[in-house]
């Protein structure tokens, strides 16, 4: 064989696709973006496991401590034989919590968008509820997706949303989010959502710029998939971390600063950078009682209870088909 041989390059999947035309038109942007949903191979995944377990990142120990406190109450009220369906599912480390107090779970589905690392949480979860079906679903939930044929279309159902994900979209996105989630639930199923609340600006700086620089891993996780899998050629060096507080919004937006001038290749394009040029990788909104509330009756959902930690950082709510009432 000829040692020379051109060595044809594998075509982009169909995922690879839409994250070539979503970075694209990102990048194209006057103010440069990239959908947060990036975030999540299984690098990325085991990133934030890495996260949820820093001093300074409030939000996934204070809604397990919720959990543990209150969670024998929501599965009550959640009631027997209910078809769990979770969005964004993560380690499904809570979801432990519920799946030990729910009585006779007809399903639990895990909806992720990370497929490699869903799979080898749904092996484990398996593994440790024998008498539960676990039935994996990769998609992205802000799509429309089918649930395995596996269940069954007349079981009630609860979404589970915990580790306020419903934070990192804007509230157009959420507000379809959480209709979808109205239409899935139906009238008389349910929606748990964990809901991060509004608190000094320096906890949140904090939560988000960690000492560790394990948020800024995570961060820059993202120029690397795009380097990886797309043949992008960001020099990771020449961007910096940093998450900032947007008062008008109440939201933390996640940025990757431009160290120089610079130009990255993708896809044969060229992106210009000016020094100090930022893209913008997430938004992680933080609500109070009432926007959320607010947000939920847009969707079509009602609150029905809400369960918080002494300091109120954090909210666990149960939200109902507004119909239901
Ligand atoms: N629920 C877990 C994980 C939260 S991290 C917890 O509370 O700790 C956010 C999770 O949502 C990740 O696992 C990520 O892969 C998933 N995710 C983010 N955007 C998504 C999308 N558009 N569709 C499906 N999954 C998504
Ligand atoms: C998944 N999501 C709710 C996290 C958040 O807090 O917005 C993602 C994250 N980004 C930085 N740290 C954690």
């Amino acid at each position: 064989m000829n040692q020379h041989a051109f060595v044809q390059p594998e075509p982009f999947t169909a995922d690879q696709q839409n994250m070539l035309s979503d970075a694209i038109s990102g990048l194209s942007a006057q103010r440069k973006t990239l959908p947060s949903k990036y975030f999540y191979d299984e690098e990325g995944s085991r990133i934030f496991d890495e996260i949820t377990e820093l001093s300074e990142y409030y939000p996934t120990r204070t809604e397990a401590e919720i959990m543990d406190l209150y969670g024998q109450e929501i599965a009550s009220i959640a009631g027997e034989r209910v078809l769990l369906v979770e969005y964004g599912s993560g380690s499904s480390a809570k979801t432990r919590i519920l799946l030990d107090r729910l009585q006779n779970v007809a399903g639990y589905v895990p909806v992720d968008i990370s497929g490699e690392y869903l799979y080898q949480v749904a092996e484990n979860l398996q593994a440790d509820y024998p008498n539960i079906s676990v039935l994996p679903v990769v998609a992205d939930f802000t799509d429309p997706f089918s649930l395995p044929r596996e269940t069954d279309p007349a079981q009630r159902v609860i979404v589970y949303f915990p580790g306020s994900t419903i934070g990192n979209f804007t509230s157009s996105e959420a507000r379809k989010i959480l209709s979808q989630m109205a239409d899935l639930c139906g009238s008389d199923g349910g929606v748990l959502i964990g809901v991060d609340l509004m608190k000094p600006v320096q906890l949140l700086l904090a939560a988000y710029n960690d000492s560790q620089g394990v948020t800024r891993r995570f961060n820059l996780n993202l120029l690397h998939r795009l380097n990886q899998e797309l043949g992008a050629d960001f020099d990771l060096r020449q961007f910096r971390h940093e998450a900032v507080f947007n008062p008008d919004e109440s939201r933390i937006e996640m940025h990757l600063f431009s160290l120089q001038p610079q130009v990255v290749c993708l896809d044969g394009m060229r992106f210009r950078f000016t020094e100090g040029e930022s893209i913008l990788t997430e938004y992680s909104h933080k609500y109070t009682i009432d926007s959320f509330q607010k947000l939920a009756a847009s969707a079509g959902l009602e609150t029905q209870r809400i369960w918080t930690d002494p300091n109120r950082l954090f909210s666990v709510q149960y939200l109902t088909h507004a119909a239901q009432a």
